[in-house]
C-alpha cells in the first residue's frame, strides 16, 4: 500500500530510529496517485454552514435549502424525463419532438445547476445522485419501455405542473422570509422557463387537423 511505502523513518534526538507519523498530513509530496480513498463526510445532508456574511438567519437558510432540494430533485427528474422522451419518441412528429425534447433537456440542465448552486451558496448540501433523487422526487416514475407521444407529453406536463406549483409556493415563502435571492432565482430561472416549456409541449396535445379543415357545424348537419 502506498501509505506504508511512504511512511519514512528518521532519527529522534536520542538517535533512535522512529517511524514518521502515519497521518496523511505528514506524508511527503509524491507523484504517486493516492487512489481508493474514503473519509468521513465534511457536512451532513440537511445542515447549513454558518455563512454569517449572507445576513440570513440559519433557520431561514435551513428551510430554503430543504425546499430548494425538493425543487432540485423534481427538476433533475424532469430533465431526465426529457432525455428519455428525446431518445424514445416515435411517429410522424419524430424529428420535431426529438429536437424540442433535447432543447428542453438542455435548459433543464441549466435550471438544475442554478438551483444546486443556490443551495450550496446558502450553506446547504445539494442532492446529486440518482438514487437520492429517486427517493425524493414527487414525479411519477415512468416505465423503462417506450410510450406513445401523447403519454410522453402528458408525463412531461404533469412534471412541469408540480415544479410550477412548488416554484410559486417557494417564491412566495422566500420573499416572506427576506430571501430575495432565492425568490429571484425561483421566479426568473425556474418558474418562467417551466411555464414556457409547458406551453411549447402542451400545444402538441391539441387535436388539430393537418390537411382538411373541420367542416362548419351547419354544413356537417346537412
Ligand atoms: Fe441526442
Amino acid at each position: 500500500m502506498a501509505f506504508i511505502i511512504n511512511a519514512a523513518s528518521k532519527e529522534d534526538k536520542e538517535g533512535t530510529m522512529v517511524k514518521r507519523s502515519s497521518s496523511p498530513n505528514h506524508n511527503p509530496a509524491t507523484a504517486e496517485p493516492r487512489v481508493h480513498q474514503r473519509g468521513r463526510e465534511t457536512q451532513r445532508y440537511g445542515s447549513v454552514t454558518h455563512a454569517f456574511h449572507l445576513e440570513l438567519e440559519e433557520p431561514v437558510r435551513l428551510e430554503m435549502t430543504e425546499q430548494l432540494n425538493q425543487l432540485l430533485a423534481d427538476s433533475m427528474t424532469l430533465r431526465d424525463l426529457y432525455k428519455k422522451s428525446h431518445w424514445q419518441v416515435a411517429g410522424p412528429t419524430f424529428y420535431q419532438l426529438h429536437l424540442l425534447f433535447d432543447k428542453h433537456f438542455g435548459e433543464q440542465v441549466e435550471i438544475v445547476d442554478a438551483i444546486a448552486e443556490r443551495i450550496q451558496l446558502l450553506g446547504g448540501v445539494a442532492l446529486a445522485m440518482a438514487p437520492d433523487v429517486a427517493e425524493t422526487t414527487q414525479i411519477e416514475r415512468p416505465p423503462r419501455g417506450r410510450e406513445e407521444v401523447p403519454v410522453q407529453i402528458s408525463r412531461l406536463l404533469d412534471a412541469h405542473q408540480i415544479i410550477i406549483r412548488d416554484s410559486r409556493k417557494l417564491a412566495e415563502r422566500s420573499s416572506k422570509l427576506g430571501d430575495q435571492g432565492t425568490n429571484d432565482l425561483v421566479v426568473s430561472e425556474v418558474l418562467r422557463p417551466n411555464e414556457l416549456q409547458s406551453w411549447f409541449i402542451s400545444e402538441h396535445l391539441v387535436n388539430s387537423p393537418l390537411v382538411y379543415a373541420t367542416e362548419e357545424t351547419s354544413k356537417a348537419a346537412d
